[in-house]
């Protein structure tokens, strides 16, 4: 009779075999695919930020988002100063490259929010934020802004577009949120996005943003609505918190120091 070739050893060997294999498999396959993800990262984000600006026709090709997107000048801000920085002062070779998300959880590239000023419920902000500017003919046309906060579930990540006085609103769109759908996943409902535009975030003087989510709607002869959107119904909570986020982002704390020296054409 045969001798019996199973033995502890061997099914040992063979476990690890197999294991060391199909480890170099899936180390190879995530290495080769790291340059295709980090493309469609890039691809996301241009797109995003193009649908915030109404630059982004439905289906359009990645050729077509390229091209659109190479028109903006994509730089990176002081957010206390307003001032714009290099990327080789934040460690990049170009401004695309910094993730001021990334940055925003690093104690050396960010600081703490004092609870009372955290409207935006996100505890840390970056020292330098990333802007996207477009110009024509020497003129400022648009400027995006990434915005983030919290809104019931989750914090929700988008972007605000302004027009070139850097006040009118051009357009916003969240790319990341886990609000419920039908409630507060409606801030993706291209009918509410469609009130946005053309409010206006600061008023005569430019001083505090100035953007309300009214519960029940904005009535015609409401005043200040131009500063005023109608909440998300059954979604309060959500809506508090993107008033909250917006105002966040285009206040002191925020880019307002940035969109004044804009406006001023001082940057
Ligand atoms: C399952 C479930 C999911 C909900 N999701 C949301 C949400 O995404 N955003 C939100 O503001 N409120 C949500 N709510 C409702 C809130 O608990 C709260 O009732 C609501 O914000 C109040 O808004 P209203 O005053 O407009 O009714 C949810 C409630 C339930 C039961």
């Amino acid at each position: 009779m045969a001798k019996a070739k199973e033995t502890v050893s061997r099914t040992l060997m063979v476990a690890l075999v197999l294991s060391i294999a199909f480890s170099v498999v899936v180390s190879t396959a995530a290495v080769m695919l790291r340059p295709v993800q980090v493309t469609n990262q890039n691809l996301d984000i241009r797109s995003n930020m193009l649908a915030a600006a109404g630059m982004l026709e439905p289906g359009a090709s990645t050729e077509e988002i390229e091209e659109a997107f190479s028109r903006f000048d994509v730089r990176l801000v002081d957010l206390d100063t307003g001032e714009y920085v290099e990327p080789s002062e934040v460690g990049v070779k170009d401004a695309m490259k910094y993730d001021m998300y990334k940055a925003a959880s690093d104690p050396e590239r960010s600081s703490s929010i004092p609870s009372k000023e955290d409207k935006a419920g996100i505890k840390r902000r970056p020292n330098v934020g990333k802007v996207y500017v477009l110009e024509e003919d020497g003129e400022l046309v648009r400027v995006v802004v990434p915005v983030h906060g919290y809104g019931l579930w989750s914090t929700l990540y988008g972007f605000v577009s302004l027009e070139g006085d850097a006040n009118t609103i051009e357009g916003l769109g969240f790319y990341d949120h886990a609000e419920t759908p039908g409630l507060g996943g409606e801030v993706d409902n291209p009918r509410w996005k469609r009130q946005w535009v053309g409010k206006e975030v600061y008023g005569d003087e430019r001083e505090e943003p100035r953007i309300q989510l009214v519960k029940g709607g904005v009535s015609s002869d409401a005043a200040d609505r131009e500063h005023k959107v109608d909440a998300l119904s059954g979604a309060t909570l959500t809506s508090r918190g993107v008033e909250n986020l917006v105002n966040y982002w285009m206040g002191d704390r925020g880019f307002a120091p940035y969109l004044k020296k804009l406006r001023e054409g001082e940057v």
